[in-house]
Formats: structure tokens, C-alpha cells, sequence
């Protein structure tokens, strides 16, 4: 499938595979093995020296699919994929690392993400410097000679502050050539930012989020260089086996065909709810990456061409009014998950952030009163209307309480 074809195309076309049925939707080979013809073409196979498939730890045609759609959705010479987010973040660090390497991070990352970084990789002699991923300086300073990779996720969770990334691959083109850069690009989604093109070696995804989209399963994607994934990752995958389940890469490969319909729908509905929650008085701060008064905004301006599906808001009176204003929602469910088509809210301080020190998440700025919305597929006027009345309630509520 070509490059060539518009966006919309290849994510309907791009990597299909017909069985000798040819069938119209993409087969689903459900099988953990293949057979051979004869011994010599499973040697032939084993050695290399023949096409197809041998195990589907190593290589699954459903999950083929998958990862061609993938990389022709962000851009990439190869993708492969993994059985979670999680995986897929851990594989492509521990591909990138060896004892003895320096990550500096950005301290605001996915709670699983900074584990992995701060606690694990230590563990194997990799020294990591988390820094504040807003602050370029800080990110020039915390380089070292033995510097190895940079780490990121932009937008980040749940704060929606942004990393310069032409600024951090400036830095590593200056101070740290022999440096990859890995962006977690979820919270932008493929859609908003391609960060391969904005100096990035290796974009990762939690598929479990919008590329699924619909709540149903785990998945994770690493996209990169042909030639980094042959030489450093595919033995990793191969021996230590994160590999996605082909009925997951299934559902994901299908869910790609709708997956700029839906995410266009739900930015414009984001924009539209961080529009009128800026207006409520219940409200302290709206923060949305595509609001002109985003504290970033014209980073925001030059490498997301939107601002994305999630929106983080303060509400004034702390945890008692944000947990109030919560629990007072009709449509929009409690939950940690996000770019899902069903609308979901979670307070991190108490879920998602709760292992972080107070000093930590007083440091990305997670205040109690702060709420974080994933914005779904519904009517932007009801979950607007859902929205206002549960923060009319929780101001009514925190009124009371103050009697
Ligand atoms: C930014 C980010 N990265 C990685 C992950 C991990 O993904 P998964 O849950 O698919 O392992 C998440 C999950 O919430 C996430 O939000």
C-alpha cells in the first residue's frame, strides 16, 4: 500500500492481508503456530533464508496488519506491537539501555512509566535524572556523557503541560548524539502530533487508549526506523514475549478504520467543553492544550495541530468539591481510563497520582481540586449540560458545608 493515499485510506486499506477466500474484513488468524510444508522449509524459516511465519510470539499475520496500518497511520518505516501500553514502554526502553546508560526523563509521566524509569531500570544498573519536562535547561543540564536516551510523554497526564520536543532534540543533536528520543504520544494521539517528524527516534502508544477507543482491550505499539526495531528490539520481543494477542490486534486493526472520524469528534467536543467550563464559577483553571490561554499555547501551536481529547479543570474548594462534583455527574462515568467513546472522569490525586509524595504532585502542579476528562463520543450539549449541573450541585454542596 502506498505512503501516497490520504489518511483516511490507508487506515481503512493499509496493511490488509486476504486469506484464499478474500474476504472483505481482514482475517483474524486466531493460531499460535504454523505448519510446514516439508522439514527443509521449516529449516529454511528457522535459518532466515525463507519467508513466513514461525511462532506467533515472533510474528502473527492479524498482528501483522496491524502494525503495517500503524506505521503507515504515523508515518514510520516499522511498527510492532505488544500485549499493553505498559510493554511496549518497557521493551522499547530496555531495547534502547544497558547497565552502565543514563535516561533523563521527564518527571511527568504515566504512573506505570515513571515506575519503570525511576525504580526498575536502576535496578539494572541504568542511572535515570527525571527533570521538569517543561524547562528545556533543565533538560540540557541533567545530560551526561554516558547519556543514552531522553523520555517523554506530551501532553502530559494528567496536567496537559507540554515538552518542547524540537527543543529536547536540539539538545541531544548538541550534547548527546548518541541519544534516542522515546515520546509516549498518547495523550496527542497519532492523529495530533508525529513526533518522528519533530526529531523523535521512537514513538510508543498505549493502543488500549484511542487506537481501541471503544474500552474493549490492552494493547501497546513501538514505532521506529526499520532498521532500529531489526537490530535492537525484535530480539527482545522475540525472547522476552509481550506479544499481542491476534484476536486484540484484531479488534485494533479495525478500530484504526474510524479512528480519525472519532477522534476529530472528540477534540471538537473538548474544545467545546474547555470553552464553557471556562465560563463556570465553580471553576478555578481549564487547561486544554488548543486553548489560546494554555501556558504553553504556542508550543501547543507548533507541534500539536490540535489540542487533543482530554481536558484537566480545577475545581474551587479542593478535594471535598472536585469528589462532590464527581460524584454528582449523570452521564459522564467515574473512571482512571481515557480515549475511550464513553466520557470518563478521575480525580488523580486519589487514583491515578495517589503514589506520588505531596511534594511531587504539588511539583507537576496535581492540586486536590483537579479533575481530568476524557472526553467520549456523546452529544457535546449533554455532556456539557452533565457537567454543569454537577458542578452547580458540588458549589451548592460545598456551600452547605461551609454554613
Ligand atoms: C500516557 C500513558 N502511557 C502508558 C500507559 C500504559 O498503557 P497500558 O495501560 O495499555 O499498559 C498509559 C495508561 O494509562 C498512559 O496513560
Amino acid at each position: 500500500m502506498s505512503h501516497d493515499w490520504d489518511l483516511a485510506t490507508r487506515l481503512v486499506h493499509g496493511g490488509a492481508m486476504r486469506s484464499q477466500f478474500g474476504e472483505t474484513c481482514e482475517p483474524l488468524f486466531l493460531t499460535q503456530g504454523f505448519v510446514y510444508a516439508s522439514a527443509e522449509e521449516a529449516a529454511a524459516r528457522f535459518a532466515g533464508e525463507a519467508e513466513g511465519y514461525v511462532y506467533s510470539r515472533y510474528g502473527n499475520p492479524t498482528v501483522a496488519m496491524f502494525e503495517e496500518r500503524m506505521a503507515l497511520l504515523e508515518g514510520a518505516e516499522a511498527a510492532r506491537a505488544t500485549a499493553s501500553g505498559m510493554a511496549a514502554v518497557t521493551a522499547a526502553l530496555v531495547a534502547t539501555l544497558k547497565a552502565g546508560d543514563h535516561v533523563v526523563a521527564s518527571g511527568a509521566l504515566f504512573g506505570g512509566c515513571r515506575y519503570v524509569v525511576e525504580t526498575y531500570l536502576p535496578r539494572f544498573g541504568v542511572e535515570t535524572t527525571l527533570v521538569d519536562g517543561t524547562d528545556l535547561d533543565a533538560w540540557r543540564e541533567a545530560v551526561r556523557p554516558n547519556t543514552r536516551a531522553f523520555f517523554m510523554e506530551t501532553p502530559t497526564n494528567p496536567t496537559l503541560a507540554l515538552v518542547d520536543l524540537e527543543g529536547v532534540a536540539k539538545i541531544r543533536d548538541e550534547a548527546a548524539p548518541d541519544a534516542l528520543i522515546l515520546v509516549d504520544n498518547v495523550f496527542a494521539t497519532p492523529l495530533w502530533q508525529h513526533p518522528l517528524k519533530l526529531g523523535a527516534d521512537v514513538v510508543i502508544y498505549s493502543a488500549t487508549k484511542h487506537i481501541d477507543g471503544q474500552g474493549r482491550c490492552l494493547g501497546g505499539v513501538i514505532l521506529s526506523s526499520a532498521a532500529w526495531i531489526k537490530d535492537n528490539l525484535d530480539v527482545i520481543l522475540k525472547q522476552t514475549g509481550p506479544a499481542l494477542s491476534p484476536f486484540n490486534a484484531w479488534m485494533l486493526l479495525k478500530s484504526l478504520e474510524t479512528l480519525p472520524l472519532r477522534i476529530r469528534a472528540q477534540t471538537d467536543t473538548a474544545e467545546a467543553i474547555a470553552e464553557a467550563l471556562a465560563t463556570h464559577d465553580n471553576i478555578g483553571q481549564v487547561i486544554y492544550p488548543g486553548s489560546p490561554d494554555h501556558p504553553q499555547a504556542e508550543i501547543a501551536k507548533r507541534q500539536m495541530e490540535r489540542g487533543g481529547t482530554l481536558v484537566a479543570f480545577s475545581v474551587k474548594g479542593g478535594k471535598a468539591a472536585a469528589f462532590a462534583a464527581a460524584n454528582a455527574l449523570e452521564l459522564i462515568k467515574l473512571s482512571n481510563n481515557l480515549g475511550d467513546a464513553k466520557s470518563l472522569i478521575t480525580h488523580p490525586a486519589t487514583t491515578t497520582h495517589k503514589n506520588l509524595a505531596q511534594e511531587a504532585r504539588d511539583a507537576l502542579g496535581i492540586d486536590d481540586g483537579l479533575l481530568r476528562l476524557s472526553v467520549g463520543l456523546e452529544s457535546p450539549s449533554d455532556l456539557i449540560a452533565d457537567l454543569t449541573q454537577a458542578l452547580d450541585k458540588a458549589k451548592s454542596a460545598g456551600k452547605l458545608r461551609t454554613v
